[in-house]
């Protein structure tokens, strides 16, 4: 299969399909545009943005893609007009410094602030996906496995992602395949973990990619969409740690398509402008609460708080160096059953978010809906939302190697600057919570912004 598609792809024109003139979409949200007048790249991606070096986005090569005769009418052509059309407000938002006006006068959130990397540019590519963007999600396949996920514990943004697009009342869903912008594969990776995999008797990811690999050649051997872009339109959403996994054996079949993950390792093949990073949440019961405001900033008594396992090494480093060591900087293994998680990340001022056996942690969301300032304490993680949202206003980075110093860095932080951070915490909680069915602006339109970016950034053959 891979070697007969690899070779059909060379007899074909290959169309360099102009990634190069929508990237700007991407720099635009990482830049500030006084000087971007006329429409031309420039590339590479500026080095010096206030992320990571690991999690800054690195050039892709150009989507190859099937050329193919199309009448002048033809839906894509009608789809890709469309997104013209988006990309072409979201410049003149950018060149005007505007919010544009909202016809509904219901429009309650206007982004503002330092926390965006371009609030303009946001407010108006937000607008737009609400306005345009329709996603066919296939039928084919049966639950478990497919149409739904676990919607408790870590895993729960798969199954609600799933279980929100795929609900009949979503507006995002496209009626009829040949008006959507994107093709959805409602894959449950932990599901495929969950039903497949247990008892849990071996580690080899062969029947996970069997299950992935042939619902894709289902799709694409039904329908016209996979092969017409190679799968560049299409994405899945997966929170599970094996999901990157996927593509093992076929990297070439899996090479466009746009994965939506927590593992967004970048140093295990997570590509910051093709995938996007997905938050990872731990959901105890069907009850979504509203994120909490937590103790006064003014009166938090606990300057670094952790407590959790030993997954994974920069756990391991982490307790090792700071595990029940010292009075500001608290860290347990296993919390006493006298003290309160919840309280206690609601009384500090800084919550230590490590890795553990992947890159993503629950607890960077658990710390924002406490009213506590993240410490991602990581490295090669791409954050979530980080075309949008700047993390540095936020939150604290710390690679692994830097694990003894957290406290020197901790207390170098002004109460003045604590503060500050702290409010932007609350600015930013409602991009993270989880509502049913989804409201503007919180993760599930964040997760979807993201995929619409990536959607934008590439232009189908006419
Ligand atoms: C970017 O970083 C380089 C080296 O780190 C520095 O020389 C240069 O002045 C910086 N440019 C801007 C615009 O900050
Ligand atoms: C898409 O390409 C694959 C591999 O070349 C082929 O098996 C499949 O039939 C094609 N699908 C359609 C709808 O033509
Ligand atoms: C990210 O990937 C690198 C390279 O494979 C690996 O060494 C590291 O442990 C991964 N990070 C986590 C937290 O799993």
């Amino acid at each position: 299969m891979a070697t007969t598609q690899s070779k059909s792809l060379t007899t074909l024109t290959s169309l360099v399909v102009p990634s190069l003139a929508f990237l700007f979409l991407f720099f635009l949200f990482f830049h500030d545009f006084k000087q971007l007048h006329d429409q031309t790249l420039v590339l590479p991606f500026n080095q010096n943005s206030s992320q990571s070096s690991s999690t800054t986005p690195s050039m892709e090569p150009p989507i190859k893609t099937v050329t193919k005769h199309i009448e002048k009418s033809s839906p894509i052509k009608r789809i890709e007009e469309d997104l013209a059309e988006s990309r072409a407000a979201i410049r003149r938002a950018i060149r005007t410094r505007k919010f544009s006006k909202s016809s509904k006068k219901e429009e309650s959130f206007i982004p503002r602030g330092c926390v965006y990397r371009n609030a303009y540019a946001f407010h108006q590519s937000h607008k737009e996906m609400l306005k345009r963007f329709k996603i066919w999600a296939y039928k084919e396949g049966e639950k478990p496995l497919i149409h739904g996920g676990p919607t408790t514990s870590i895993y729960a943004i798969e199954g609600h992602f799933i279980d929100e697009l795929e609900s009949e009342e979503s507006p995002f869903l496209a009626h009829n395949p040949d008006e959507a912008h994107a093709f959805f594969l409602p894959i449950s990776i932990a599901n495929i973990l969950k039903y497949i995999y247990t008892p849990l008797v071996t580690y080899a990811r062969d029947e996970l990619i069997r299950t992935v690999t042939d619902y894709i050649y289902v799709v694409a051997d039904r329908y016209p969409y996979w092969n017409r872009t190679k799968g560049a339109d299409h994405f899945l959403v997966s929170c599970h740690d094996w999901a990157p996994d996927i593509a093992n054996e076929n990297p070439e079949l899996y090479k466009n398509l746009i994965r939506v993950l927590c593992n967004a390792n970048t140093s295990e093949g997570f590509r910051p402008l093709r995938d996007a990073s997905l938050p990872e949440i731990n959901l105890m019961s069907f009850e979504l609460g509203p994120p909490g405001l937590g103790q006064d900033p003014n009166t938090r008594s606990i300057l670094g708080f952790f407590a959790g396992g030993s997954h994974g090494s920069i756990r391991k480093m982490l307790l090792e160096h700071w595990k029940d060591k010292d009075e500001e900087i608290q860290v347990h293994e296993y919390l006493p059953k006298n003290l309160n998680y919840d309280k206690l990340m609601e009384q500090s001022k800084f919550c230590l978010c490590p890795s553990g056996y992947e890159v993503a942690s629950p607890r960077v969301v658990e710390a924002i809906f406490a009213g506590c300032v993240p410490v991602i304490v990581s490295d090669f993680y791409s954050l979530p939302f980080s075309d949008v949202l700047d993390w540095s206003k936020f939150s604290i980075q710390i690679p692994s190697k830097r694990i003894p110093e957290i406290k020197k860095i901790l207390k170098g932080i002004s109460q003045a600057k604590y503060l500050k951070m702290q409010r932007r915490v609350m600015e930013i909680q409602r991009h993270f919570q989880v509502n049913r069915p989804a409201k503007p602006f919180d993760v599930f339109h964040m997760v979807l912004h993201s995929v619409w970016l990536r959607r934008l950034n590439i232009r189908l053959p006419l």
